[in-house]
């Protein structure tokens, strides 16, 4: 047996169970509460995106709000200086939507009240997040990483129906 100081032995207890704790708690927000880091689902070129027939993001803006099944909905969703396109969604309660964002300019933020949707857009990459709507009423979303002298004017509306 080495001698430990009775001090450090207090030490490296206290913080072995703070590593502890804090493996806890990283794991009840991901498995319990549903908390998602946003993974760079692609990358993409910002200057032709948004071009039609080269990715979904140059889709017509009323199919780019898509219902994959019962339930279940995809957004492509574009972010421009200063405004998201589409910026009105209407989903029934009980929906799960994943929503898919780029920016074709520069960097923009994304997060949507009461829920775990709370991103980056990124100029050249993807940003992949899921949410699910139980109960009815309006989610606004909008733009949290200033952008520019319209920055306040970036934002939108998730209608949840009942
Ligand atoms: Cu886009 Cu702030």
């Amino acid at each position: 047996m080495i001698h430990i100081d009775p001090k450090e032995r207090m030490f490296i207890i206290g913080s072995t169970l703070l590593l502890v704790a804090f493996a806890i708690v990283v794991g009840l927000s991901a498995f319990a509460y549903g908390v998602q880091l946003p993974a760079p689902e692609q990358r993409v070129d910002p200057q032709t995106v948004a071009t039609p027939g080269v990715s979904r993001f140059g889709d017509p803006l009323d199919e780019r709000v898509r219902e994959l099944a019962p339930g279940r909905y995809e957004v492509y969703m574009l972010a421009r200086a200063w405004s998201f396109s589409p910026n009105r969604i209407q989903v029934p309660a009980g929906s799960t939507v994943t929503f898919y964002l780029t920016s074709v300019d520069v960097q923009h933020g994304f997060q949507i009240e009461r829920t775990n949707v709370n991103m980056m857009v990124l100029p050249g990459q993807v940003s992949k997040l899921t949410a699910k709507f139980d109960k009815p009423g309006t989610y606004n979303f909008i733009c949290h990483e200033y952008c520019g002298v319209g920055h306040h004017t970036m934002f939108g509306q998730i209608i949840v129906e009942p």
